[in-house]
Protein backbone atom coordinates (compact mmCIF):
# COMPACT_ATOMS: atom_id res chain seq x y z
CA UNK A 1 0.00 0.00 0.00
CA UNK A 2 1.41 3.04 -0.87
CA UNK A 3 2.32 5.16 2.28
CA UNK A 4 0.49 8.42 2.43
CA UNK A 5 2.75 11.50 3.07
CA UNK A 6 2.75 14.88 5.07
CA UNK A 7 1.21 17.62 2.60
CA UNK A 8 1.67 20.70 5.07
CA UNK A 9 -1.39 22.68 4.66
CA UNK A 10 -0.62 26.05 4.02
CA UNK A 11 3.17 27.12 4.05
CA UNK A 12 4.36 26.25 7.92
CA UNK A 13 4.86 29.86 8.78
CA UNK A 14 7.88 31.64 9.20
CA UNK A 15 9.78 31.75 12.50
CA UNK A 16 9.46 35.04 14.93
CA UNK A 17 13.18 35.47 16.09
CA UNK A 18 13.29 33.90 19.48
CA UNK A 19 9.96 32.26 19.09
CA UNK A 20 8.54 28.57 19.12
CA UNK A 21 10.82 26.63 16.21
CA UNK A 22 8.85 25.37 13.62
CA UNK A 23 11.60 22.65 12.42
CA UNK A 24 10.10 19.68 11.38
CA UNK A 25 11.55 17.01 13.43
CA UNK A 26 10.96 13.25 11.99
CA UNK A 27 10.41 10.64 13.84
CA UNK A 28 13.76 8.32 14.13
CA UNK A 29 13.39 5.71 11.10
CA UNK A 30 14.08 2.83 13.43
CA UNK A 31 10.85 2.29 15.23
CA UNK A 32 9.29 -0.02 12.89
CA UNK A 33 5.56 -1.46 12.80
CA UNK A 34 5.56 -4.26 15.29
CA UNK A 35 2.34 -4.64 17.56
CA UNK A 36 2.77 -3.04 21.33
CA UNK A 37 1.87 -5.71 23.45
CA UNK A 38 -1.58 -4.66 25.23
CA UNK A 39 -0.18 -6.27 28.51
CA UNK A 40 1.72 -2.66 28.78
CA UNK A 41 -1.91 -1.53 29.37
CA UNK A 42 -2.90 -4.17 31.49
CA UNK A 43 -0.55 -6.35 33.45
CA UNK A 44 0.02 -5.50 37.65
CA UNK A 45 3.65 -6.62 36.72
CA UNK A 46 3.91 -3.29 34.14
CA UNK A 47 2.52 -1.50 36.10
CA UNK A 48 4.84 -2.21 39.08
CA UNK A 49 7.84 -1.98 36.77
CA UNK A 50 6.57 1.53 35.38
CA UNK A 51 6.65 2.79 39.06
CA UNK A 52 10.08 1.54 39.77
CA UNK A 53 11.34 2.75 36.66
CA UNK A 54 9.58 5.63 35.12
CA UNK A 55 7.09 7.28 37.67
CA UNK A 56 10.39 7.36 40.21
CA UNK A 57 12.46 8.38 37.72
CA UNK A 58 10.93 11.50 35.55
CA UNK A 59 10.18 15.27 35.80
CA UNK A 60 6.41 15.40 37.15
CA UNK A 61 3.79 18.65 37.26
CA UNK A 62 2.74 19.84 40.40
CA UNK A 63 0.91 22.62 39.13
CA UNK A 64 0.90 26.38 38.39
CA UNK A 65 3.08 28.80 39.81
CA UNK A 66 0.06 31.27 40.11
CA UNK A 67 -1.03 29.12 42.85
CA UNK A 68 2.00 29.39 44.63
CA UNK A 69 2.30 33.09 45.18
CA UNK A 70 2.68 34.40 48.61
CA UNK A 71 5.32 32.22 51.06
CA UNK A 72 3.36 29.59 52.67
CA UNK A 73 1.25 29.11 49.25
CA UNK A 74 1.48 25.20 48.44
CA UNK A 75 0.36 22.31 46.77
CA UNK A 76 -0.06 19.21 47.48
CA UNK A 77 -0.56 17.00 44.81
CA UNK A 78 -0.64 13.00 44.45
CA UNK A 79 1.26 10.18 42.13
CA UNK A 80 0.49 6.80 43.02
CA UNK A 81 1.10 5.74 46.33
CA UNK A 82 3.03 9.40 46.43
CA UNK A 83 1.91 12.34 47.99
CA UNK A 84 4.18 15.57 47.28
CA UNK A 85 3.96 19.07 48.71
CA UNK A 86 5.36 21.96 46.78
CA UNK A 87 5.56 25.09 48.70
CA UNK A 88 6.70 28.76 48.12
CA UNK A 89 9.79 29.76 50.52
CA UNK A 90 10.48 32.96 52.40
CA UNK A 91 12.94 34.26 49.71
CA UNK A 92 10.50 33.30 46.88
CA UNK A 93 12.18 30.16 45.48
CA UNK A 94 10.09 26.66 45.78
CA UNK A 95 10.61 23.55 47.49
CA UNK A 96 8.93 20.16 47.74
CA UNK A 97 8.79 17.62 50.12
CA UNK A 98 7.18 13.94 50.32
CA UNK A 99 4.27 14.76 52.14
CA UNK A 100 4.67 11.88 55.29
CA UNK A 101 5.63 12.66 58.92
CA UNK A 102 8.75 11.17 59.96
CA UNK A 103 7.12 10.43 63.58
CA UNK A 104 4.37 7.79 62.60
CA UNK A 105 3.97 8.02 58.79
CA UNK A 106 0.66 10.24 58.48
CA UNK A 107 0.10 12.51 55.94
CA UNK A 108 1.32 16.20 57.34
CA UNK A 109 -2.16 17.70 54.61
CA UNK A 110 -4.92 16.97 52.09
CA UNK A 111 -4.39 17.33 48.56
CA UNK A 112 -5.14 20.30 47.30
CA UNK A 113 -3.69 24.09 47.11
CA UNK A 114 -3.69 26.14 50.28
CA UNK A 115 -1.18 28.32 52.21
CA UNK A 116 0.48 27.49 55.59
CA UNK A 117 2.88 29.30 57.95
CA UNK A 118 3.92 25.84 59.44
CA UNK A 119 3.31 22.08 58.56
CA UNK A 120 1.93 20.55 61.54
CA UNK A 121 0.80 16.90 61.36
CA UNK A 122 -2.82 15.96 62.96
CA UNK A 123 -1.64 12.85 64.83
CA UNK A 124 0.83 14.09 67.64
CA UNK A 125 1.71 17.55 66.49
CA UNK A 126 5.12 17.32 65.23
CA UNK A 127 5.54 20.48 62.98
CA UNK A 128 8.06 21.64 60.39
CA UNK A 129 8.62 24.64 58.90
CA UNK A 130 7.85 25.33 54.78
CA UNK A 131 11.67 24.70 54.73
CA UNK A 132 11.03 21.07 55.95
CA UNK A 133 12.79 21.67 58.73
CA UNK A 134 11.27 20.55 62.62
CA UNK A 135 9.89 23.75 64.08
CA UNK A 136 8.33 21.93 67.26
CA UNK A 137 8.64 18.54 68.45
CA UNK A 138 6.11 18.20 71.40
CA UNK A 139 7.45 16.23 74.70
CA UNK A 140 11.16 16.29 72.54
CA UNK A 141 12.25 14.67 75.83
CA UNK A 142 10.41 11.59 75.65
CA UNK A 143 12.96 10.66 72.41
CA UNK A 144 16.22 10.35 74.03
CA UNK A 145 17.21 9.00 70.64
CA UNK A 146 16.75 12.90 69.43
CA UNK A 147 14.92 13.85 65.93
CA UNK A 148 14.81 11.00 63.22
CA UNK A 149 16.12 13.34 60.51
CA UNK A 150 16.11 17.27 59.79
CA UNK A 151 12.87 17.58 58.93
CA UNK A 152 10.03 16.71 55.63
CA UNK A 153 12.21 14.46 53.14
CA UNK A 154 12.88 17.09 50.52
CA UNK A 155 12.59 16.43 46.95
CA UNK A 156 14.23 18.22 43.47
CA UNK A 157 11.75 21.18 42.26
CA UNK A 158 11.84 23.09 39.13
CA UNK A 159 9.79 25.99 37.75
CA UNK A 160 9.36 26.59 34.16
CA UNK A 161 6.97 28.34 31.94
CA UNK A 162 4.84 29.46 35.22
CA UNK A 163 4.82 25.36 35.83
CA UNK A 164 6.26 23.73 38.81
CA UNK A 165 7.84 20.66 38.14
CA UNK A 166 8.81 17.66 41.18
CA UNK A 167 10.64 14.39 41.05
CA UNK A 168 10.70 11.56 43.10
CA UNK A 169 14.32 10.71 42.43
CA UNK A 170 16.61 12.84 44.69
CA UNK A 171 18.97 11.83 41.71
CA UNK A 172 17.41 13.19 38.42
CA UNK A 173 18.88 14.57 36.06
CA UNK A 174 18.85 18.64 35.68
CA UNK A 175 15.25 19.43 34.51
CA UNK A 176 17.01 21.72 32.24
CA UNK A 177 18.28 18.29 30.39
CA UNK A 178 15.13 16.79 30.85
CA UNK A 179 13.17 19.50 28.45
CA UNK A 180 16.71 20.44 26.65
CA UNK A 181 14.80 20.16 23.25
CA UNK A 182 11.71 21.87 23.25
CA UNK A 183 13.31 24.54 26.13
CA UNK A 184 12.08 27.72 24.40
CA UNK A 185 9.17 26.05 22.63
CA UNK A 186 6.85 27.74 25.52
CA UNK A 187 8.27 30.64 26.13
CA UNK A 188 6.23 32.78 23.35
CA UNK A 189 2.64 31.71 24.54
CA UNK A 190 3.91 34.04 27.98
CA UNK A 191 1.53 31.20 30.12
CA UNK A 192 2.29 33.55 32.91
CA UNK A 193 0.05 36.20 31.44
CA UNK A 194 -3.00 33.81 31.78
CA UNK A 195 -5.01 32.82 34.57
CA UNK A 196 -6.79 29.71 35.61
CA UNK A 197 -10.18 29.15 34.56
CA UNK A 198 -10.99 25.48 34.84
CA UNK A 199 -9.66 22.67 37.12
CA UNK A 200 -10.84 19.45 36.89
CA UNK A 201 -9.75 15.38 37.77
CA UNK A 202 -11.68 13.04 36.09
CA UNK A 203 -11.22 9.36 37.64
CA UNK A 204 -11.67 6.91 34.15
CA UNK A 205 -11.93 3.39 34.16
CA UNK A 206 -8.80 3.26 31.57
CA UNK A 207 -4.53 2.76 31.89
CA UNK A 208 -3.41 6.06 32.10
CA UNK A 209 -1.35 5.50 28.70
CA UNK A 210 -4.32 5.20 27.16
CA UNK A 211 -5.54 8.42 27.94
CA UNK A 212 -2.64 9.73 26.74
CA UNK A 213 -2.67 8.07 23.38
CA UNK A 214 -6.28 9.64 23.11
CA UNK A 215 -4.00 13.19 22.62
CA UNK A 216 -1.41 11.71 20.99
CA UNK A 217 -2.95 10.98 17.16
CA UNK A 218 -5.67 12.74 15.39
CA UNK A 219 -6.42 9.60 13.59
CA UNK A 220 -9.50 9.35 15.76
CA UNK A 221 -11.14 12.85 15.10
CA UNK A 222 -13.18 11.75 12.19
CA UNK A 223 -15.06 8.62 13.71
CA UNK A 224 -14.73 10.23 17.05
CA UNK A 225 -14.94 13.74 16.66
CA UNK A 226 -16.55 14.40 13.31
CA UNK A 227 -17.87 17.86 14.19
CA UNK A 228 -14.19 19.05 14.24
CA UNK A 229 -13.48 17.75 10.76
CA UNK A 230 -15.54 21.24 9.57
CA UNK A 231 -12.35 23.57 11.42
CA UNK A 232 -9.23 21.59 11.25
CA UNK A 233 -6.79 19.10 9.09
CA UNK A 234 -6.46 16.49 11.15
CA UNK A 235 -4.86 14.89 8.31
CA UNK A 236 -1.86 16.92 7.16
CA UNK A 237 -0.46 17.82 10.87
CA UNK A 238 2.89 18.24 11.32
CA UNK A 239 4.86 15.49 13.77
CA UNK A 240 7.93 16.02 15.32
CA UNK A 241 9.35 13.65 17.87
CA UNK A 242 12.23 14.59 20.09
CA UNK A 243 14.12 12.67 22.09
CA UNK A 244 11.78 12.01 24.71
CA UNK A 245 8.89 14.65 24.01
CA UNK A 246 7.15 14.90 20.53
CA UNK A 247 4.30 17.43 19.40
CA UNK A 248 2.22 17.77 16.17
CA UNK A 249 1.13 21.16 14.65
CA UNK A 250 -3.11 21.01 13.93
CA UNK A 251 -3.69 23.91 11.54
CA UNK A 252 -7.17 25.04 12.55
CA UNK A 253 -9.13 27.11 10.28
CA UNK A 254 -9.43 24.87 7.39
CA UNK A 255 -11.76 22.05 6.67
CA UNK A 256 -10.53 18.30 6.84
CA UNK A 257 -9.13 16.78 3.47
CA UNK A 258 -11.84 14.15 4.21
CA UNK A 259 -14.71 16.60 3.76
CA UNK A 260 -14.54 16.55 -0.29
CA UNK A 261 -16.24 20.32 -0.84
CA UNK A 262 -17.66 22.74 2.16
CA UNK A 263 -20.39 24.45 -0.29
CA UNK A 264 -20.36 27.93 1.73
CA UNK A 265 -18.95 28.57 4.52
CA UNK A 266 -18.95 25.85 7.77
CA UNK A 267 -20.53 27.44 10.97
CA UNK A 268 -17.68 26.66 13.14
CA UNK A 269 -15.65 28.65 10.48
CA UNK A 270 -18.13 31.54 10.65
CA UNK A 271 -17.76 31.24 14.13
CA UNK A 272 -13.49 31.55 14.21
CA UNK A 273 -14.31 34.55 12.04
CA UNK A 274 -16.63 36.74 13.95
CA UNK A 275 -14.22 35.79 17.29
CA UNK A 276 -11.27 36.76 15.20
CA UNK A 277 -13.34 39.79 14.55
CA UNK A 278 -14.08 39.42 10.85
CA UNK A 279 -17.43 39.42 9.40
CA UNK A 280 -18.29 36.02 7.20
CA UNK A 281 -21.21 37.67 5.49
CA UNK A 282 -18.70 39.97 4.11
CA UNK A 283 -16.32 37.35 2.91
CA UNK A 284 -16.21 36.05 -0.62
CA UNK A 285 -13.10 34.15 -1.21
CA UNK A 286 -12.60 30.08 -0.98
CA UNK A 287 -12.99 28.07 2.05
CA UNK A 288 -9.74 27.73 2.22
CA UNK A 289 -8.54 31.23 2.48
CA UNK A 290 -10.00 31.69 5.84
CA UNK A 291 -7.19 30.68 7.65
CA UNK A 292 -4.50 32.97 6.39
CA UNK A 293 -7.12 35.78 6.65
CA UNK A 294 -8.14 35.37 9.81
CA UNK A 295 -4.19 35.12 10.92
CA UNK A 296 -3.76 38.19 9.10
CA UNK A 297 -6.75 39.75 11.09
CA UNK A 298 -5.42 38.86 14.34
CA UNK A 299 -2.18 40.01 13.82
CA UNK A 300 -3.33 43.55 12.08
CA UNK A 301 -5.67 44.02 15.24
CA UNK A 302 -3.92 42.68 18.46
CA UNK A 303 -2.18 46.12 19.02
CA UNK A 304 -4.95 47.95 19.64
CA UNK A 305 -6.47 45.47 21.57
CA UNK A 306 -3.94 45.60 23.34
CA UNK A 307 -2.76 41.70 23.10
CA UNK A 308 0.60 41.43 22.50
CA UNK A 309 1.46 38.10 19.78
CA UNK A 310 4.94 39.58 18.70
CA UNK A 311 6.42 36.30 19.83
CA UNK A 312 4.28 34.15 18.02
CA UNK A 313 4.41 33.09 14.20
CA UNK A 314 1.00 33.62 12.38
CA UNK A 315 0.21 30.06 12.43
CA UNK A 316 0.27 30.15 16.20
CA UNK A 317 -2.76 32.75 16.19
CA UNK A 318 -4.67 29.56 14.38
CA UNK A 319 -3.26 26.81 15.35
CA UNK A 320 -2.86 23.65 18.21
CA UNK A 321 0.51 23.34 18.59
CA UNK A 322 -0.03 19.90 20.23
CA UNK A 323 3.22 18.36 22.50
CA UNK A 324 3.37 15.72 25.10
CA UNK A 325 6.00 16.58 27.65
CA UNK A 326 6.96 12.87 28.91
CA UNK A 327 5.35 10.95 30.62
CA UNK A 328 2.10 12.35 31.23
CA UNK A 329 1.66 16.12 29.65
CA UNK A 330 -0.62 17.00 26.83
CA UNK A 331 -0.66 20.99 26.36
CA UNK A 332 -2.65 22.51 23.70
CA UNK A 333 -1.11 25.76 23.26
CA UNK A 334 -2.63 28.20 21.79
CA UNK A 335 -2.28 31.91 21.37
CA UNK A 336 -5.01 32.61 24.05
CA UNK A 337 -4.93 29.82 25.86
CA UNK A 338 -3.27 26.85 27.39
CA UNK A 339 -5.75 23.58 27.77
CA UNK A 340 -3.02 21.26 29.88
CA UNK A 341 -3.95 17.57 30.62
CA UNK A 342 -2.07 15.66 33.09
CA UNK A 343 -2.51 11.63 33.07
CA UNK A 344 -1.62 10.05 36.48
CA UNK A 345 -1.63 6.14 36.79
CA UNK A 346 -4.26 4.86 39.46
CA UNK A 347 -1.86 3.74 42.78
CA UNK A 348 -3.10 0.16 42.27
CA UNK A 349 -5.30 -0.51 39.70
CA UNK A 350 -3.84 -0.46 36.03
CA UNK A 351 -7.28 -0.39 34.88
CA UNK A 352 -7.72 3.11 36.08
CA UNK A 353 -6.31 6.24 36.05
CA UNK A 354 -6.90 10.47 36.58
CA UNK A 355 -7.31 12.71 34.12
CA UNK A 356 -6.74 16.10 35.17
CA UNK A 357 -7.80 19.29 33.16
CA UNK A 358 -6.36 22.64 33.54
CA UNK A 359 -7.47 25.57 31.32
CA UNK A 360 -5.28 29.15 31.59
CA UNK A 361 -6.64 32.19 29.10
CA UNK A 362 -5.10 35.27 28.10
CA UNK A 363 -7.97 38.21 29.19
CA UNK A 364 -6.79 41.13 28.35
CA UNK A 365 -10.31 42.84 29.15
CA UNK A 366 -10.05 43.63 33.28
CA UNK A 367 -13.80 43.46 33.42
CA UNK A 368 -13.46 39.91 31.79
CA UNK A 369 -11.32 38.40 34.77
CA UNK A 370 -12.23 35.71 36.65
CA UNK A 371 -13.14 37.34 40.55
CA UNK A 372 -11.82 34.46 42.07
CA UNK A 373 -10.19 31.05 41.22
CA UNK A 374 -12.68 28.53 39.86
CA UNK A 375 -12.78 25.14 42.38
CA UNK A 376 -11.63 21.79 41.49
CA UNK A 377 -14.17 20.07 40.29
CA UNK A 378 -14.28 16.11 40.71
CA UNK A 379 -15.81 13.87 37.85
CA UNK A 380 -15.93 9.84 38.33
CA UNK A 381 -16.42 7.81 35.28
CA UNK A 382 -17.71 10.52 33.54
CA UNK A 383 -20.99 12.05 35.74
CA UNK A 384 -20.69 15.41 34.73
CA UNK A 385 -19.69 16.83 31.34
CA UNK A 386 -15.75 18.31 31.16
CA UNK A 387 -17.16 19.69 27.36
CA UNK A 388 -18.05 17.73 24.51
CA UNK A 389 -14.42 16.78 23.36
CA UNK A 390 -13.12 15.48 26.28
CA UNK A 391 -16.13 13.69 26.57
CA UNK A 392 -16.18 12.03 23.52
CA UNK A 393 -12.33 11.30 24.32
CA UNK A 394 -13.40 10.10 27.78
CA UNK A 395 -16.27 7.62 27.14
CA UNK A 396 -14.21 5.54 24.40
CA UNK A 397 -11.58 5.23 26.84
CA UNK A 398 -13.30 2.26 29.01
CA UNK A 399 -14.32 0.30 26.28
CA UNK A 400 -11.25 0.58 24.86
CA UNK A 401 -9.44 -0.53 28.34
CA UNK A 402 -12.27 -3.63 28.68
CA UNK A 403 -11.70 -4.89 24.64
CA UNK A 404 -7.70 -4.42 25.62
CA UNK A 405 -8.55 -7.32 28.39
CA UNK A 406 -10.12 -9.62 25.95
CA UNK A 407 -8.85 -12.74 24.97
CA UNK A 408 -9.12 -11.24 21.70
CA UNK A 409 -6.85 -8.59 21.93
CA UNK A 410 -2.95 -8.34 21.04
CA UNK A 411 -2.16 -5.46 21.32
CA UNK A 412 -1.43 -1.72 19.42
CA UNK A 413 -1.71 -1.69 15.78
CA UNK A 414 -0.31 1.76 15.11
CA UNK A 415 -0.17 3.44 11.25
CA UNK A 416 1.60 6.43 10.47
CA UNK A 417 -0.71 9.16 11.97
CA UNK A 418 -0.21 7.28 15.58
CA UNK A 419 3.32 7.56 15.47
CA UNK A 420 3.98 9.54 18.38
CA UNK A 421 2.45 6.57 20.57
CA UNK A 422 5.42 4.38 18.80
CA UNK A 423 7.70 7.02 19.64
CA UNK A 424 6.02 6.96 23.59
CA UNK A 425 7.01 3.44 23.57
CA UNK A 426 10.22 3.39 22.34
CA UNK A 427 10.78 6.34 25.30
CA UNK A 428 9.32 4.01 27.79
CA UNK A 429 11.03 1.20 26.71
CA UNK A 430 14.39 3.17 27.39
CA UNK A 431 13.24 3.93 30.80
CA UNK A 432 12.32 0.41 31.90
CA UNK A 433 15.04 -1.33 30.31
CA UNK A 434 17.46 -2.52 33.31
FE1 LIG B 1 -9.88 13.15 20.85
Amino acid sequence: MARREYKPVARVSEAVPGGTPVEHTPPPDDLGYDLIPKSRYTSEDYMRLEWERLWTKVWLLAGFAQDLEEPGDYICTEIGRESVIVVRQDDGGVKAFFNVCMHRGNRVVAEGIDNAETFKCSYHGWEYGRDGRFVNLPNGELFPQGKPCRGLVELPCAEWNSLVFFSLDKDVMSFEDYIADIAGHFEPYKFDRMVITRDATAEWACNWKASVDAFNETYHVAATHPQLLWYLNEMDVQIDCYERHSRYLVPFGVTSPRIQRAPEIPPPLKFMMTEAGLDPASYEGPVDGIRDIVQKHIRATAEAEGRDYSALNDDQLTDDYNYLVFPNLTFNTHADHLMLFRHRPHPTDPNRMFFDAWTIEYIVDEEALPTRRPRHKIIKDGDRSMGMVIDQDGGNLPKVQAGMNSAAYQGLWLGDLEVRIRHFHKVMDDYLAD
